[in-house]
């Protein structure tokens, strides 16, 4: 009986192995949906890479990745070393890549590609690294050392980066948030405003232009874009940076809620950027809901499927939509469902709603083919 009772047990198990494998091989693949339009990639936690289940939901469904925090300067800083350096020389900087190399590995071994997060940001930044000494005890280093600093950085990061994964790393967010949701300007509070002044963004542009390799596109990323002060803002400093040569692209961020900002004001946005010229990015999508009904997953995928068709419009322009992270509960916003795939990796009614956009618009593109139109 006892036996019986086992036998029947290996059987269900591999029965229900077979259905979970049969469903995976149903779900459409979001990459395929979207090849030849643009990419569309997540933003990845080291831990992930660990997990095989999420390693296989990361290749069938995104053609690049961005490492969520590994290569931010708090990781890549190496303050201590900086510290010592500094009594020789106050402008050395101490790099160190031991928690992006995991997914710059897992990268470069499958063919993915990465976006480069973050070179400048007033955030996750070391205190330390705008003082005498690299300590905060300190005063603030003059506008000369921190400039030598900053260079010295964006060097370090793409001499190493490019030597051991040439051709890994396409595009770079050079500037993060620079424009205070207050003043609609510079924020006045971070430290690369207080050491550098108000041309620091254009000098991290030109920095990351000086040794990045040649192709490498070089972004300004933001959040809030749609709220009109904002766009007026963010419109200001790119129309500054633009004739200078060095900014390739603008990364929209787009961390929003089930109806906010609305699309209108979404497309208005993306429409005004666009018409600058530059290149284009989504870089990290999610949409957040508490204590969904079902319903309001339906206007989840609805708000997805907007966005992916606003941004397939911009087609040509489009370099990638990325969202920010892989599954609900592995989000920075665990808690409001915000990403396509739920806990147990399972596809989400905004997943369907992502690919929707893509075959639409191909069913559109086939269909104005056949009458002969462009
Ligand atoms: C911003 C940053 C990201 C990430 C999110 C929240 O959008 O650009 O790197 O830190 O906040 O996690």
């Amino acid at each position: 009986m006892k036996k019986t009772g086992s036998i029947l047990l290996v059987i269900l198990l591999a029965f229900s192995c077979l259905i979970s494998a049969l469903a995976d091989e149903t779900v459409p693949s979001i990459k395929e949906a979207y090849a030849g339009k643009f990419d569309f990639g997540a933003a990845v936690p080291q831990s992930a890479l660990s997990d095989g289940r999420l390693t296989k939901l990361i290749l069938k469904h995104f053609s690049i990745l961005t490492p969520e925090n590994e290569l931010k300067p708090d990781a890549v800083l190496d303050i201590s070393r900086c510290r010592e350096q500094a009594k020789e020389d106050e402008t050395a900087v101490a790099v160190h890549f031991g928690s992006a190399r995991p997914l710059l590995d897992f990268a470069k071994e499958n063919g993915i590609k990465v976006h480069g997060h973050v070179l400048v940001w007033h955030s996750q930044t070391p205190k330390a690294f705008f003082h005498e000494g690299y300590d905060t005890a300190n005063p603030m280093v003059s506008r000369e050392v921190m400039l030598a600093r900053m260079e010295n950085y964006i060097r370090e990061v793409m001499t190493w980066t490019n030597d051991r994964y040439p051709g890994v790393i396409v595009s770079w967010d050079v500037v993060n948030e620079a424009i205070d949701d207050q003043s609609k300007w510079l924020r006045k509070s971070s430290n690369w405003y207080k050491t550098i002044g108000e041309d620091y963004v254009a000098r991290a542009f030109e920095y990351a232009r000086k040794y990045a390799p040649e192709g490498t596109l070089l972004y300004y990323n933001d959040y809030n874009t749609a709220n009109g002060g904002k766009l007026s803002g963010i419109t200001r400093l790119l129309e500054q940076l633009i004739p200078e040569g060095n900014i390739d692209g603008y990364g929209f961020q787009m961390h929003h809620n089930l109806l906010d900002p609305g699309i209108s004001l979404i497309t208005k946005a993306v429409d005004s950027i666009a018409a600058l010229g530059l290149r284009l990015r989504v870089s990290e999508l999610d949409i957040g809901v508490k204590n969904p009904t079902e319903r309001d997953l339906q206007k989840q995928k609805e708000r997805y499927k907007a966005i992916m068709q606003l941004m397939l419009r911009y087609s040509d322009q489009t370099e990638a939509v990325q969202v920010w992270g892989l599954t609900d509960n592995m989000s920075w916003r665990t808690g409001e469902n915000p990403l396509l795939f739920d806990k147990s990796r399972n596809p989400k009614p905004a997943f369907y709603g992502v690919i929707e956009a893509a075959k639409e618009a191909a069913a559109e593109e086939a269909a104005a083919g056949e009458n002969g139109l462009p």
